[in-house]
């Protein structure tokens, strides 16, 4: 089986600490992908409320005939629920989308800082842990003030924070701002969807090791300590990525791609995104 290690959270959860991404998995492929990913022995899923692929993946996770309590499963909550009641409506929606009666663990998916509604979310989220349907809650893209301000107006401390990183944007400050507070950093678009992997730094490690540029990324994320999810619609990708324990980086392998970082985002900047589906 699965040589994945886990992750103990701060209440007491493990999580692996390699999952796979389901970010812009289509909802007519994410059944048949999800149980692709559950094949190659994938047991930990990302998706998200605003992803529109959750009855999938529920249908992937049933569909692999694997006992649910195997598989850690984490959904977001949509940028547009943020009210208390819309937020444990939104739950129990992704509930009923994914077929189960609890999920492994729950985000807030985004602050969105100008709508100023995260501490609400955030006291929802704390209500579904209390009764036991999400087994651990979280935030995501959460700069430093948006903790403090959960640390100060809240008594659940989040148990990760999912953010982007990836080796052009190493994230140190926020990465140990997490681990001081007890949260484990999840480190979304590991690969930078794909910009990384023909830098030449990340070949010339990957051709000392004998590996593809995409394991050598995902390898540098692992021992460094994060969490990570990457996703690939290609069985042959979804199976590179997963094989990932049975080689190290040197200290210097390491500090060179840490070295490569530029403070450059793929995605929104959380400070500046204040976006709500329509
Ligand atoms: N919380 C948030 O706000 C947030 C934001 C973004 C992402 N996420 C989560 O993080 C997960 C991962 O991030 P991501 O999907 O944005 O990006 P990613 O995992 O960094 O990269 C995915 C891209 O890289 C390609 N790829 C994957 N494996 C490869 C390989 N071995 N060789 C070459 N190319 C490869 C994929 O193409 P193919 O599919 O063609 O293989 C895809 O285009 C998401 O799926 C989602 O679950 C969360």
């Amino acid at each position: 089986m699965s040589t994945v290690p886990n992750v103990l959270l701060n209440n007491g959860v493990l999580i692996p600490q390699l999952g796979f991404g389901t970010f812009k998995v289509p909802p007519e492929k994410a059944e048949e992908v999800t149980l692709q990913a559950l094949e190659i022995g994938y047991r930990h899923l990302d998706t998200a409320q605003m992803y529109g692929n959750e009855r999938g993946v529920g249908a992937g996770v049933r569909a692999s005939g694997l006992p649910r309590e195997e598989i850690f499963v984490t959904t977001k909550l949509n940028n547009g629920r943020h009210g208390r009641d819309q937020a444990l409506a939104a739950f129990d929606a992704s509930l009923d989308a994914l077929g189960f009666d609890y999920v492994d663990l729950f985000l807030v998916h985004w602050p969105l800082p100008a709508r100023d509604q995260y501490v609400e979310a955030w006291r929802a989220l704390a209500e579904i842990a209390a009764d036991g349907r999400a087994r651990a809650i979280g935030v995501s893209n959460f700069h430093q003030e948006h903790l403090r301000r959960l640390a100060d107006e809240c008594e659940v401390v989040p148990a990760v924070n999912q953010i982007e990183v990836h080796p052009y944007l190493t994230q140190d400050a926020l990465r140990a701002f997490d681990a001081e507070a007890g949260i484990a950093t999840e480190a979304w678009s590991p690969l930078a969807r794909g910009r990384v992997l023909d830098d030449p730094v990340v070949v010339q490690v990957a051709d000392a090791v004998a590996r593809t540029p995409s394991q050598v990324v995902l390898r540098w994320a692992i021992q460094r300590g994060d969490i990570v999810f990457p996703k690939s619609s290609d069985p042959g990708r979804m199976a590179e990525n997963f094989d990932l324990f049975d080689f190290d980086l040197s200290e210097q392998q390491m500090a060179a791609i840490s070295a490569l970082n530029r403070d450059e985002r793929t995605g929104p900047n959380p400070d500046e995104f204040n976006w709500i589906p329509q």
